[in-house]
């Protein structure tokens, strides 16, 4: 793992500090329950991130295969994937301890029993495998590095046709992270649109 700078109270810290203050989100995604416990110190700790639910109601999942959740946070998005489609299994993985702990405890909260979840900094603890999707809500707010990194290294854990899928919101960075996509994959375009978020699906050829 890198060694950090400034606050650890960022969503994106690898130890948060802080006492952790728990809470329960009870929502719908796709006309379904689900219940996650979250934490101070993780992402959208007080209701699932308007970002993160468009992408939730637009993925494209595979039939069948594997699926990772890059910066997975407590949970939502990877859990949402598994749930949708219990014959994939979903690998989940975050930087944040909290998070990856929160996102373990989800898991059992939605009786979810086709998806793991892995502390990462970005792909390192995945580099052996390869998924038939890719979703990520990124950590635009840990600076373009990261979300760069999370675009330009996604091709190495993809098989042939597999999808990569990354909300944004709209004003942040959009141009570039397009311009991103379209460099490093056969296709990028935007699916999805709400909320000033976007949804970008790119293909591996
Ligand atoms: C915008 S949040 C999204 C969380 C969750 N997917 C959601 O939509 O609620 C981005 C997540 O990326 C994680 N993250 C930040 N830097 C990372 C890195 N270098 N490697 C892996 N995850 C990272 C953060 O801890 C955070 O949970």
């Amino acid at each position: 793992m890198p060694k950090e700078s400034g606050s650890s109270n960022h969503y994106f810290t690898a130890y948060p500090k802080s006492k952790p203050d728990y809470g329960i989100i009870r929502t719908y995604l796709r006309g379904r329950p689900f219940k996650f416990m979250t934490a101070s110190g993780v992402f959208s700790r007080k209701r699932v991130d308007l970002g993160t639910r468009l992408l939730i109601e637009s993925m494209l999942l595979p039939e069948k295969g594997s699926v990772l959740d890059v910066g997975c946070g407590y949970g939502a998005v990877g859990i949402a994937a598994a749930a949708f489609n219990p014959s994939l299994r979903v690998v989940m993985i975050d930087v944040n301890e909290r998070a990856v702990w929160l996102a373990k405890q989800n898991i059992k909260i939605n009786s979810i029993d086709n998806a793991e979840v892995r502390r990462s900094h970005l792909y390192e603890s995945v580099n052996d495998l390869t998924f038939n999707c890719i979703l990520s809500n990124p950590p635009v707010s840990a600076g373009m590095k990261t979300v760069k990194a999370i675009i330009t290294e996604a091709k190495k854990y993809m098989t042939n046709k597999a999808y990569f899928q990354m909300v944004v919101r709209s004003k942040i960075g959009r141009k570039r992270l397009q311009i991103l996509l379209q460099e490093n994959f056969a296709t990028a375009e935007v699916f999805a649109r709400k909320s000033g978020y976007r949804v970008f699906i790119a293909e591996k050829q």
